[in-house]
């Protein structure tokens, strides 16, 4: 196991009613600006509770930061925020509000020429905002680690960024706030999840076996919690799992002290960039073809995995034994309504052309745990992917 530090200062208040407790963790003297997305939290009346937890406060709100957040739009929250005061934020909403939020919360004290920079460049600055969330969509993690992902509609990318100050205070997971999500996004939450796990299990092995254990656990709850989510919308303990699940996959703990691999993510975000695809989508369509593709270097974590989360039976041959795990993962992505291959999604050979191109204008090169994952892997899971 390698050296860590482990800090994850993000409170947790998790189930029915905890949206309440935002009243007492925001202390009163501060100027709030309630940050959401297209109007969700509105229909499902998550906004009327956080209104009601916030009666004692001053606060303004700032709607319609949409799916992968842009820095155009966000930095309309930016301008405002300066305007009016603003000194905490509070995001309400899925991964790309918080992400929003993140970003907003490192740009409004940034004395830097443009905020953009401490996206695209990581640019170094020593204040943030402090900002806390109403969690309504498990899937990234965002609510208790502090990275977000943030697209430039201008240049026609999407990057993530990181900064120990832009840990949310608290998070606030209340499962009944998920019971109004459309199939696709609980799909999508399942498969973002999961593949949070294997982008930093399925790599090599480290001698982690607290975090391997952890992390085939996880899988393991998401596996048996994804089908019951789509088929019963009102089943608190499967909503409550699911979303504990998804927070656990990325606050950190089960990537210490182990090698990640994140190549899957690095793809998929240039694939979102380029045709628009939800974000778990696109790890669903990668992930199978990352692991067929690079088979040999992950073969002892592919085989524990092969074992001990999908349980097919020692003693099967190690080849097939990789093999099945991986068309058992695929399979269930397709359980979660997700398409398992860039091929089903229609997509064809320009993204060969195109795609490993952009990663190496981006210096994207070395993916993967061990930089292994050149633009000339990235071309043939593509290949593999859509099938040529
Ligand atoms: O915008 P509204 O109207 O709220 O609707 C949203 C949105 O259309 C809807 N939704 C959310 N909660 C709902 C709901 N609809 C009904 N009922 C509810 N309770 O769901 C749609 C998708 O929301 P979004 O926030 O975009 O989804 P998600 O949470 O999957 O976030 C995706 C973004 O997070 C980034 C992704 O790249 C993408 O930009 N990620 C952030 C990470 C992080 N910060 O650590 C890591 C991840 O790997 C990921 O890259
Ligand atoms: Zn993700």
């Amino acid at each position: 196991m390698h050296l860590f530090t482990y800090h994850n200062p993000t409170t947790i208040f998790f189930g029915k009613g905890q949206i309440i407790a935002v009243r007492r963790a925001i202390p009163e003297n501060h100027k709030v600006l309630v940050l959401y997305g297209g109007g969700s939290v509105k229909k499902n009346s998550v906004l009327d509770q956080v209104r009601a937890a916030l009666n004692k406060h001053t606060f303004t709100e700032f709607g319609g930061i949409e799916p992968n957040p842009s820095y155009e739009n966000l930095m309309s929250a930016v301008e405002l925020a300066r305007r009016e005061g603003i000194d905490y934020l509070l995001a309400v909403g899925g991964g790309s509000v918080i992400d929003g939020a993140k970003f907003i919360a490192a740009a409004v004290p940034f004395d830097g020429k443009d905020p953009w920079e401490i996206v695209e460049k990581h640019a170094p600055f020593s204040k943030a905002l402090p900002l806390s969330c109403v969690l309504t969509l498990p899937a990234t993690g965002s609510e208790s680690n502090n990275g977000a992902v943030i697209s430039h509609i201008g240049k026609g990318i999407k990057r993530p960024f990181f900064h120990p100050l832009l840990h949310p205070a608290f998070a606030i997971l209340d499962p009944t706030t998920t019971y109004t999500l459309p199939l696709k996004q609980i799909g999508n939450g399942v498969v973002d999840a999961f593949v949070h796990v294997t982008e930093q299990y399925l790599t090599t092995p480290a001698q982690g076996y607290v975090q391997d254990y952890y992390a085939e656990g996880l899988l393991k709850t998401l596996i048996e919690v994804g089908p019951q989510t789509l088929q019963h919308p009102l089943d608190y303990e499967a909503r409550a799992n699911f979303m504990w699940a998804a927070n656990q996959a990325l606050n950190g703990l089960i990537g210490v002290g182990v090698p990640h691999d994140w190549s899957t993510h690095g793809i998929g975000h240039e694939l979102t960039a380029m045709y628009g695809l939800d974000h778990a989508q696109t790890l669903a369509a990668i992930l199978p073809f990352n692991l067929r593709v690079r088979r040999k270097a992950k073969r002892a974590k592919l085989l524990q995995y092969a074992h001990r989360v999908w349980q097919i039976p020692a003693g099967t041959d190690e080849e097939k034994a990789i093999d099945m795990a991986i068309d058992k993962t695929a399979a269930f992505f397709e359980t979660m309504g997700l398409k398992s291959s860039l091929a089903k999604l229609g997509i064809e050979r320009e993204v060969i052309e195109k795609l490993p191109a952009r990663l190496q204008e981006s210096g994207l090169t070395a993916l993967g745990e061990h930089g292994e994952v050149t633009p000339v892997v990235v071309t043939q899971i593509l290949k593999a992917s859509i099938g040529v």
